[in-house]
């Protein structure tokens, strides 16, 4: 579920500015390597998924907030603080809190810890034949989720999409998310929230040629499989 990785110079700052800073600080080689990041997984791609669900209808006691940090939504006025973590940048997030996704962060004053957004009705995901997916009636997606680097280790996301998914009972179900096979920590952290697996999604492009696979799909993965088949469109 973390955020599109297409950007290798980072996501808050816009491109050519961070182009410059990284010739400025790392040289030519590094901006080349960079540069070929940027490009390589619009012409190959090879990645996989773990699907997990957590259903919003039986959620156990919500845990304790840790002291001094404080969960809130995220404001088009608040955007800036994007800056503050390798996430998507402000003008993405602005698109997104226009097209009616929720944004939490996690503050602890000014300082931005952690950041997650929630879609209903579809969610960007890059396996989707038109890079978003439908999803079924009650449910939601939690998508890039990232903690900063000095604050991961404290247990902080897992408690924050405790309490995301309990504000989210009112107007769904279930809240799905994904977790790339080899991303251990966020496995072990999504786990920590009660989070279990459904299925195991691979996807591969090469060049124009796309193919996707569900394994040990559970049936709580069918509007999945539906999903990755079928064509959904705007966002
Ligand atoms: C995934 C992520 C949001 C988890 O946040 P968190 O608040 O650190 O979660 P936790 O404190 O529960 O730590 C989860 C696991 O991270 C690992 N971890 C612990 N300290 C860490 C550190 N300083 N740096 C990196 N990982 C660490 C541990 O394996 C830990 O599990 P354990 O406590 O059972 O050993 C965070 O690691 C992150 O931002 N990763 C980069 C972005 C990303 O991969 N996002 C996808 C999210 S699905």
């Amino acid at each position: 579920m973390a955020a599109d990785k297409s950007s290798l110079f980072g996501r808050s700052l816009s491109r050519p500015t961070k182009a410059m800073r990284v010739l400025r600080n790392e040289g030519l080689v590094a901006l080349a390597s960079r540069c070929a990041g940027v490009v390589r997984p619009h012409v190959y791609l090879n990645e996989s998924h773990i699907w997990y669900s957590l259903d919003l209808t039986s959620l156990p006691e919500l845990p304790p907030f840790p002291a001094g940090l404080e969960l809130v939504r995220g404001t088009e006025e608040r955007l800036v603080i994007l800056d503050q973590l390798d996430t998507i940048n402000s003008s993405s997030g602005r698109a997104r809190l226009s097209q009616g996704a929720i944004w939490w962060c996690v503050l602890e004053g000014a300082q931005l810890l952690f950041s997650c957004w929630v879609f209903s009705t579809m969610a960007p995901v890059a396996a989707a034949p038109s890079g978003w997916l439908l999803l079924p009636t009650g449910s939601v997606v939690l998508e890039d989720s990232v903690a900063a680097p000095a604050a991961r280790g404290r247990g902080i996301a897992p408690v924050a999409w405790r309490h995301v998914a309990a504000s989210a009972t009112g107007s769904a179900a279930v809240m799905y998310t994904k977790v790339a096979v080899t991303n251990e920590p966020s496995r072990k952290a999504v786990m920590k929230a009660g989070f279990r697996e459904i299925a195991e999604q691979r996807y591969v492009r090469i060049g124009p040629v796309r193919r996707r696979w569900l394994r040990r799909a559970s049936d709580d993965a069918a509007w999945l499989a539906k999903g990755l088949r079928g064509r959904a469109s705007g966002r």
